[in-house]
């Protein structure tokens, strides 16, 4: 199969097999930007947050959860209300509108758009004589188009949708100091939805205009950020560093760097903020995704958010995309605290050192994740087409199913309610397993091969008499006797390796 077959066979196999559904409603013909889950692509997003969760117990984040809608001073004292902007063409005739920069790039593909002034950018406009692609007529001036949807609460009280969730975890930093007794770096997180009215999202799941953000902040102090004790412990790890100034010599192949080698070269200033590169690239690692798609590729100047001093983009290899976005990580230093401080009339300079009358506002460091670009990377880079049979390579943690179950035959009563017996005495041991009597035995293997699942399970004659079923591993497709009462610890062991 060529390439471009293995993508549309993708493609079609994240409908049918129940991952992801849409645009929603499909049923009125769809909303661009939206998106619906399947029971399939439900559990594996669960499964990915339960790691996530896990994981970040480990590195000592707590979790909070906010209104996913705020009063319009959070926006204004934040800055999204004013910054948060792309700027658009509107067509003339039409009313279609484009994102100028995006635009130019497809039409002058040569040319380096980053950094142009919406002058320099109109100045091109004309040059090339670029007209609306719907209707050829020419466009009106470049305006500022806000990507935070508005909405109004109670008696008019003017709202908008959180365009992340990170803005909303700062509003608590009275209280999670409060909560922290002076534990600093204060490290939580916040997963939830967040909202963006994006001009023509065309990227299917990757640019929805609802969706799921998984963001880390650490409130920590200046001295912290340059002697922080967990620096120690990850310095030697080895990342795929692609600093602006490689993009800027038209390299993008990354340098596979140590983390104390990124700090002596002056590419990352602050050791906790290496640290928080260090946090992103071990939870993509741990999802199963393999190095050689990974890579983390530093911001411009000009591409960086308002709130940014520094900020690198984690990256996936796509076949379909190219290089897919899927967490920021962000040096938000005292913007935000200082900003919120300002309109709220609070306080938030505390003593973070051992000198209780030197006070300070905290700085902030951000891993911020989209879950549906995970789910997304993930399912690409699980896709296989071996030899005609398409197979989703996930980590066993992950799949919607860990096991399947079927009966060789499905008019055998007996096999029938042995594979049942199996099957329930797997649930009750809290393995995931999906029971299956439907259809030929070999469409039943296909059909799990496609979701991921790890291994099947198949009661057949022998299994009446010896108490043995065989179990099929989906990479190998080898398949071992085992029997019944030692299932459930091997499926267990075998999870984890
Ligand atoms: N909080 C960072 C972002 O939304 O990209």
């Amino acid at each position: 199969m060529k390439v471009d077959d293995t993508i549309d066979t993708f493609n079609s196999l994240v409908k049918r097999r129940g991952f992801i559904w849409g645009p929603s409603p499909e049923i009125y013909g769809g909303l661009a930007g939206f998106y619906s889950y399947g029971p399939a692509g439900m559990t594996l997003k669960n499964n990915i947050l339960s790691l996530f969760r896990r994981e970040l117990r480990y590195f000592g984040f707590g979790e909070v959860e906010c209104p996913t809608i705020m009063p319009e001073i959070v926006w204004s004292a934040s800055g999204h209300l004013d910054r948060f902007i792309d700027p658009v063409l509107k067509c003339k005739k039409c009313s279609t509108l484009y994102r100028v920069d995006k635009f130019l790039q497809e039409n002058l593909p040569n040319l380096m758009i980053d950094g142009l002034s919406f002058n320099e950018m109109e100045e091109l406009i004309k040059k090339h004589e670029l007209t609306c692609p719907k209707c050829d007529t020419n466009f009106s001036k470049i305006e500022e188009y806000n990507l935070m949807l508005k909405t109004s609460v109670g008696n008019n009280v003017t709202a908008y949708l959180r365009p992340e969730t990170a803005t909303t975890t700062y509003l608590l930093f009275n209280r999670l100091d409060q909560d922290a007794r002076k534990q600093y770096p204060i490290r939580v997180f916040q997963y939830g939805k967040a909202y963006r009215n994006e001009i023509s999202p065309r990227q299917g799941v990757l640019r929805m205009r609802a969706f799921d953000q998984f963001e880390l902040q650490m409130f920590i102090s200046k001295h912290q950020e340059m002697e922080f004790d967990d620096y120690e412990e990850i310095k030697n790890n080895k990342l795929p560093l692609l600093d602006w100034k490689l993009q800027e010599n038209g390299i993008d192949i990354p340098n596979s760097l140590s983390l104390s080698e990124a700090i002596s070269n002056k590419i990352l200033k602050k050791p906790a903020y290496a640290y928080c590169l260090y946090i992103g690239y071990y939870l993509t690692k741990i999802l199963g995704i393999p190095e050689k798609s990974i890579r983390f590729r530093q911001h411009s100047l000009n591409e960086r958010a308002h709130y940014a001093d520094d900020a690198w983009d984690l990256e996936i290899k796509t076949r379909q995309f190219g290089w897919v976005e899927i967490c920021g990580i962000h040096d938000r230093t005292d913007y935000d605290l200082r900003r919120h401080a300002e309109y709220s009339k609070q306080n938030f300079e505390i003593s973070m050192g051992s000198d209780p009358n030197i006070k300070e506002v905290p700085q902030v460091l951000e891993i911020a994740f989209g879950i549906d670009r995970i789910v997304y990377t993930l399912l690409e880079t699980a896709f296989n087409v071996e030899e005609g049979r398409i197979v989703l390579k996930l980590h066993p943690t992950l799949s919607p199913n860990t096991v399947a179950v079927f009966p060789l035959v499905r008019n055998k009563e007996k096999i029938r309610s042995l594979a049942l017996k199996v099957h329930r005495e797997l649930l009750k041991n809290r393995v995931g397993s999906f029971f299956d009597a439907a259809g030929s035995i070999g469409k039943r293997y296909r059909r799990q091969d496609e979701l991921g699942t790890k291994w099947c399970i198949t009661i057949d004659y022998e299994s009446l008499d010896d108490n043995t079923v065989t179990i099929r591993e989906r990479d190998s497709m080898n398949q071992i006797r085992i029997g019944i009462s030692d299932l459930p610890q091997t499926i267990q062991n075998k999870k984890i390796e």
